[in-house]
This record gives structure tokens, C-alpha cells and sequence, in this order.
């Protein structure tokens, strides 16, 4: 059977050498504060339950936050060793990663290579070698030049199977450690490191909120698509979002003339950095010749898919003088949600005309804009 992966996000800290007026994790990056995007890394399925550390102080703000993802928030302790020994308590889990909240950059690839090596090693603590040479210094004075091959800069996630960690610091007592490694080097055995990552900084000061930092973009990878169609085919209907909308005319088009999924399906491919739909479905191929549009947006998202990414939001906007829209809106982020796969809840789809102006507002054609937002699948 799978082992069970408890996550503790320490959070219940002061934050005080950031300088903010609050705990620094509750600071804004890119946004949001920064323990969103922290708390956000570890809402994948290969984490099965995930306990936050928060302060008296922060408790109230930290639940709202951990409430949509479902986390567990517990009262943490005057010093990290204490926040961490009270959230063990909690810990279903046989295998438990720590980290800290204030370490937002973490990749889901460190996590799993984390939970990989706990396994593999009985401990996994992420460390990444020093480049710059490493003294020992007393008085202002070089004392011990340490071995630049053998010394590490650890970071977090440190991961443990449970009943080890939480043994080590029944055994610390009331001592106080700067890492949950050290507890455990002192009471059970040597921690295994693993390849910790360059990116994976922890902020502690403001200007650590400043420098430029590396990419994390809030809600994942953002694309835009645009399409035209004119009026031009007899026919009663046209095709928006894959739903029938009936109208005193049709769209001309090699393919059923669905101008939002192709809008749609631009949008993804850009936001995956795929070459555009011109180039997977060309308006030559005779395949094509009436398609589906429905069935080349399942096309897309299983190219995306193969990229390791899904679609987690749509933004859908339809500029047209006719047909009239409203009464079909719904349906069309129904389709949008079965069609893709992200949850209807995150797709928006809106119409207006273009008060008669230009080549909408003439009833000559439709035009559409899309943006969608990528996750990792
Ligand atoms: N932490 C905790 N409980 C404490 C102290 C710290 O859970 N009593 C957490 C912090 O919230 C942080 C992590 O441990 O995510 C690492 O600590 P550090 O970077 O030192 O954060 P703070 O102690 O909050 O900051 P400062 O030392 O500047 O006050
Ligand atoms: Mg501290």
C-alpha cells in the first residue's frame, strides 16, 4: 500500500526581520501573501494531508487561507522546534515533510524528489552546495577554512518517515534547534541530504521581496488567443463554444466555424508555448473539412497534457451584433468545462456587440478573445 504524505507548513513565526508590520509570510508577493503561494505547492495528489503552524496572532488569517485548499491549521509555539514538535502531534501521515512557509519558490519537483528520498534514504533534507568558500571566523579573523565540497546550505523540505521525527523530538525536550535535521541527527541518525534547488530561497528580509525573484506566476501560465469569422454561409445557426446558437446566418469556414474554441484553442497552445492552430489543424488538410471544433479542443488539451499541464481557467470574451448570446452563455462554459476539463467554476464566458461599429457592429463577422491559464496537469 502507498504510504500516506503529512506535509507541516511552519508559518508561525513573527516575521520580524522582514520589517513589515505584520508576519512577513502575510506580506503581498506577487499579489497575494506569500504563504498562498507556499500553501498552493502542496496542493497536488501526491500530498495527502497538509497541517499549517500559525501564531495567536495570524491564526485567523492563516484559516482563511488554508480553508479552499482544505489544510489543517494548529497553534504553533514560542520557537519553530516548538511550532513543529505541536504540529507533529497532528501528522497521519508515515512519512512528513516539513517546511517553511517562507519558502514560496519550492518546485513540485523538489517536493517529490523530498518524498522519493525519505523512502529511498529514511531522510531527505534539501541542500545545495556553497560557491562562495566558507571560513570560520572569531574576533574578525579567519580561524578554519571548511571544505567547500563538503559544505551545504540546507534548506526545506526536509522529509522523515513520522514515528522517527516525532521520537527525536519527544527525546529534544524543551532544547531549542534552527532545523527539524539537527533534532533529528541528534536523536536517531545522520540526515540524508538530497539536491536542494538554487531558486528555493527563504525570504527573510524585505529586500528579499524586492530583488527580482524567480518566476512565479499566481495563477500559473497565461495565454491569449483572438479569432474572426464572417458572415457568409446559408445556413440557421453558428457554433459558439461547441453549442448550437441559431441564427439568420453562418460563419464561412473550413471547419464548422466554432471562432471561440479556435480563439480557445489558440489561447492554450500560446499559454504552453505550442505553435498555433494554423499549424496542427491547417484549413488545407480535407480531414478537416467540417470538423468538429469540439474535437480539435480535446486534441489540444491532450497536446498541453502531454506537456505535463491542464487547463485551471478560461476567460472567454464574444464580440458579435447578432445572434443574441445571452440566453446560451451557460451552456457554453458547461461545454467549455466538459471539453477541457477544468472545473466549470473557472470558466467565464461573456458576450456584447460592438455598438454597431466596425466590422462586428456591421454584422459582417464575429470576433473573439480568449485567455486561458495553464496548470501543471
Ligand atoms: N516559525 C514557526 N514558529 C515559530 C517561529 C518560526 O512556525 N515560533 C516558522 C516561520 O513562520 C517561518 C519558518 O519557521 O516560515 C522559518 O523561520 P524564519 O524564517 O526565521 O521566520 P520568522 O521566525 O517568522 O522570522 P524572523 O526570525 O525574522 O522573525
Ligand atoms: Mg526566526
Amino acid at each position: 500500500m502507498k504510504d500516506k504524505v503529512s506535509v507541516i507548513i511552519c508559518a508561525a513565526g513573527k516575521g520580524e526581520r522582514a520589517g513589515f508590520k505584520k508576519n512577513k509570510l502575510l506580506a503581498p508577493l506577487y499579489g497575494a501573501p506569500a504563504l498562498w503561494h507556499t500553501l498552493k505547492k502542496f496542493d497536488i495528489p501526491e500530498i495527502d494531508e497538509v497541517i499549517v503552524t500559525a501564531s495567536e496572532v495570524d491564526f485567523e488569517e492563516v484559516c482563511a487561507l488554508c480553508a479552499p485548499l482544505g489544510y489543517k491549521v494548529v497553534l504553533g509555539g514560542k520557537t519553530r522546534t516548538e511550532s513543529v514538535k505541536k504540529a507533529l502531534a497532528e501528522v497521519t501521515g508515515e512519512i512528513v515533510l516539513i517546511h517553511d512557509g517562507a519558502r514560496p519558490f519550492v518546485s513540485k519537483k523538489l517536493i517529490l524528489s523530498c518524498v522519493d528520498g525519505v523512502k529511498k534514504f529514511g531522510s531527505a533534507v534539501c541542500a545545495v552546495k556553497l560557491t562562495d568558500t566558507a571560513v570560520c571566523a572569531r574576533l574578525g579573523y579567519i580561524t578554519e577554512r571548511l571544505d567547500r565540497e563538503a559544505t551545504f546550505r540546507v534548506q526545506t523540505p526536509q522529509g522523515f518517515f513520522t514515528e522517527d521525527i516525532r521520537r527525536a523530538y519527544e527525546l529534544a525536550g524543551k532544547n531549542v534547534y534552527t532545523d527539524d535535521s539537527a533534532v533529528y541527527g541528534e536523536f536517531i541518525e545522520p540526515a540524508r541530504i538530497i539536491d536542494g534547488e538554487e531558486s528555493n530561497i527563504k525570504l527573510t528580509f524585505k529586500s528579499d521581496f524586492l530583488r527580482e525573484l524567480p518566476p512565479l506566476p499566481v495563477g500559473g501560465l497565461t495565454g491569449f488567443g483572438v479569432d474572426v469569422h464572417a458572415f457568409g454561409k446559408k445556413q440557421n445557426f453558428v457554433m459558439l463554444c461547441g453549442v448550437r446558437v441559431p441564427c439568420d446566418g453562418g460563419l464561412v469556414a473550413h471547419s464548422d466555424g466554432d471562432v471561440a474554441l479556435h480563439a480557445v484553442m489558440d489561447a492554450c497552445l500560446s499559454a504552453a508555448g505550442l505553435l498555433d492552430i494554423g499549424h496542427y489543424f491547417p484549413d488545407s488538410d480535407p480531414a478537416l473539412k467540417g470538423a468538429d471544433s469540439g474535437k480539435l479542443l480535446e486534441k489540444v488539451v491532450a497536446l498541453i497534457g502531454e506537456k505535463g499541464l491542464k487547463v485551471a481557467r478560461l476567460s472567454v470574451t464574444i464580440q458579435a451584433e447578432k445572434p443574441r448570446l445571452a440566453p446560451h452563455i451557460d451552456k457554453m462554459a458547461a461545454r467549455l468545462a466538459c471539453l477541457t476539463g477544468a472545473d466549470e467554476k473557472n470558466i467565464a464566458v461573456a458576450a456584447g456587440t460592438n455598438e454597431g461599429l466596425g466590422f462586428v457592429g456591421e454584422e459582417l463577422g464575429i470576433c473573439v478573445y480568449a485567455v486561458a491559464t495553464l496548470n501543471e496537469a
